[in-house]
């Protein structure tokens, strides 16, 4: 039967995996669900792990569930391994956010120097989880969940042997809203998106075949939406939309509108002493409350609450599909090969993919990117494969540049001071330095 691992299966998300496990059973049919944590984790796992085993009774699907820590058991035989850990867990977290801050940059947990120092922690973990499935389940998909995803996706790629994809709730919630603007289903949307995780960009919405981009550019001008729970929902400028020519990401805001972004997370920070990681400590705090209740057999709404709202959404689609070698479209990252002419072969891109059985397929482009987005998205891309060498080999000179060039450090002297800050706070995390 169909065997599936779970690494951080402690996660408060998993709740929402598990739905739509159950909610796509009868094309998915799970018969061995392993989820897995680390010992610290534990406390996490078993509230998890009783409250799964509620929803899948409740749901009478035979779904046969296990608990563990031994990751190895899990990944054994396995069909899919699925990632969502957090090295360090929410502290470490707090930390990334803050450390920019200090410095008078943005701090966020995927973007600039914090998922910089996300990255770091987390690739060498991944790395070790990959080299278990290439002994233990050599013909198993990873799906990583895991943040910051493209890199890990293409650290992943250049480094090991394992046929892996990189997943974001990003694009599946932009086609919905892009569908509730619009108040058509979303089969009859067709959007094609194009660039890295959480720097990707819109460029054609197709509304029963026919051509709406330049209507939708007018419709999303000059207003707010496009967001997620995580990011502040600024307005984009009726002009700039325009001279883009095509809908920038929830993340794109830190980049277009740096100034106000970072007076957003400063004055919060300043007044409160909080960044994001330690509202979702709270929002945690209280998933995990509800999820004891022994009347609980199904995914509270509080979950919506979280930037991956929807996560499982994208993730049960895309095994399925790959499962029923379905040949559906997703937005997923995976190895360029060429699709965006202008970024390296070995890239992770986050592009339109068909997906079939043995993995998704990035679909050709409608057309050549215009230098605005072009521009961008090299310089981000540079940035990315700088901090894959840096976090898999402990690379300072690679560290150094990487932050360097990043569009939200851009200063040789901030950079090396935030490498420091990072190092010195991550020391416990960061075994390749
Ligand atoms: C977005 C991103 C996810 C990220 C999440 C953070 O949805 O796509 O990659 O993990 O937000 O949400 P949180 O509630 O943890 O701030
Ligand atoms: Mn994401």
């Amino acid at each position: 039967g169909l065997k599936i691992a779970v690494i951080g299966g402690g996660s408060s998300y998993t709740p929402e995996l598990i739905d739509g496990l159950i909610r796509y059973y009868d094309e998915f049919p799970v018969a061995e669900l392993y989820l897995v944590d680390i010992e610290p984790g534990a406390d996490k796992l078993k509230i998890i792990g009783d409250l799964a085993q509620r929803m899948i009774d409740a749901s009478g699907k035979p779904i046969k569930l296990h608990t563990t820590m031994d990751r190895r058991e899990a990944i054994r035989g396995a069909d899919f391994v699925t990632t969502q850990i957090r090295v360090g867990m929410l502290d470490a977290r707090s930390r990334d956010e803050k450390i920019p801050l200090l410095f008078g940059l943005i701090g966020q947990e995927t973007t600039g120097a914090g998922g910089f120092a996300k990255a770091l922690r987390t690739i060498p973990v991944i790395l070790d989880i990959c080299r278990e499935i290439e002994e233990l389940a050599p013909d198993a998909f990873l799906i990583n969940f895991t943040n910051p995803a493209g890199l890990v996706t293409e650290a992943v790629n250049k480094h090991t042997k394992v046929k892996s994809v990189g997943l974001c709730n990003l694009p599946i919630g932009n086609k919905m809203q892009i569908a509730e603007l619009y108040d058509v289903d979303q089969r009859d949307l067709y959007i094609e998106m194009v660039g890295i995780n959480h720097l990707n960009w819109t460029t054609k919405v197709v509304i029963d075949g026919k051509d709406q981009t330049q209507d939708f550019l007018t419709k999303i001008a000059g207003r707010s939406g496009f967001s997620m729970k995580n990011i502040p929902d600024l307005e984009w400028d009726a002009e700039f939309i325009t001279s883009v020519g095509a809908l920038p990401c929830a993340y794109h805001r830190y980049y277009y509108m740096k100034e106000e972004m970072f007076r957003e997370l400063n004055t919060t920070f300043q007044e409160t002493g909080k960044t994001r990681a330690d509202d979702v400590k709270e929002v945690e705090a209280e998933l995990f409350e509800l999820y004891t209740q022994p009347e609980l057999v199904s995914k509270p709404p509080q979950l919506e609450k979280r930037g991956g709202a929807y996560y499982s959404e994208a993730a049960v689609q895309l095994m399925k599909s790959i499962y029923n070698d379905s040949g559906d479209i997703q937005v997923v990252n995976v190895r360029n090969g060429g699709v965006i002419s202008c970024l390296p072969e070995d890239a992770a891109i986050e592009v339109n993919c068909v997906i079939k059985s043995d993995g998704p397929h990035p679909i050709v482009l409608s057309g050549e990117l215009p230098p605005q987005i072009r521009g961008l998205l090299q310089v981000v891309k540079a940035y990315e494969e700088l901090t894959v060498q840096a976090a898999v080999f402990g690379d300072y000179h690679a560290a150094l540049q990487a932050l360097t060039i990043h569009p939200l450090v851009g200063d040789e002297q901030l950079a090396k001071s935030l490498i420091g800050e990072i190092l010195a706070q991550n020391a416990a995390y960061l075994p390749q330095f």
